[in-house]
């Protein structure tokens, strides 16, 4: 019923030549996927990357977008500048962000809103830290995460956003969250969406991809799950061989 998405999430890697010899490599190996492949990438691989992906199954997103429609906010990019390049899709409040760029759940929320409006699908990024979970708040922290992005956004365009289950624990560190606690909590995410618009809503137009040290070897048990739609792949979408693995599961 939900079309699987699976997204490279490359952070702050790769030059212009690295993504050229990567996309190259990468095409021929996930071209008959049944997952939508992304491709998340540094601004400045972007038009590398879009011209390189024409007339592939692969689409293009950035890692970030500015809430402004533009004006003096030095070395931001806007929204219309990512459609111009020919981005579709933009991650939107990703842990890392939180932790070092003072993203709250309110810039999240304004980005989401300037992406939708200019056209771009945004991925949302939620998922608590490890005190979070050890201190029991799994479920108060994924609500106010959730309810402030979706603050504002129209039951239409929900079949244009994409929610990434992050646990903060989890990115980088070779600890996956397991197949169980990941649907889980990927359910509770989905219920407050459901309960912001419909249920059904909620069920048939909200996919939800998991994230955190996602790889070859446990893409599978993961993907197995009923709630989990995908996945956002960070150290693995680096290495061609290693992400059509988990693109191909
Ligand atoms: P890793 O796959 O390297 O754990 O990163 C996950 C992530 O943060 C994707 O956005």
């Amino acid at each position: 019923m939900r079309t699987p998405i699976i997204a490279g999430n490359w952070k702050m890697n790769n030059t212009i030549a690295a993504t050229k010899a990567l996309v190259t490599e990468l095409i021929p190996l996930v071209k008959d996927a049944k997952a939508e492949v992304v491709i998340c990438t540094p601004y400045t691989d972007l038009a590398t990357a879009v011209e390189l992906t024409k007339g592939t199954n692969i689409k293009v997103g950035a890692e970030n977008v500015h809430w402004a429609e533009k004006g003096a906010f030095t070395g931001e990019i806007s929204a219309d500048m990512l459609v111009e390049l020919g981005v579709t899709y933009v991650i939107i409040g990703h842990s890392e962000r939180r932790q070092y760029f003072g993203e709250t759940d309110q810039t999240v929320n304004a980005r989401v809103k300037a992406a939708l409006a200019k056209g771009l699908k945004p991925i949302i990024c939620v998922g608590e830290t490890l005190e979070e979970r050890e201190g029991g708040k799994v479920e108060e922290v994924l609500v106010r995460q959730t309810t402030e992005a979706f603050k504002d956004i129209a039951k239409e365009d929900l079949e244009n956003i994409v929610v990434a289950y992050e646990p903060v624990w989890a990115i980088g560190t070779g600890k996956t969250a397991t197949a169980e606690v990941a649907n889980d909590t990927i359910k509770i995410i989905r219920d407050t969406i459901g309960k912001l618009y419909c249920p059904k809503c909620a069920e048939e137009k909200v996919r939800i991809q998991y994230g955190g040290s996602m790889n070859p070897k446990n893409v599978k048990e993961l993907m197995a799950m009923p709630e989990i739609d995908g996945g956002l792949i960070g150290g693995a979408s680096l290495k061609a061989p290693d992400f059509s693995l988990v693109v191909n599961y």
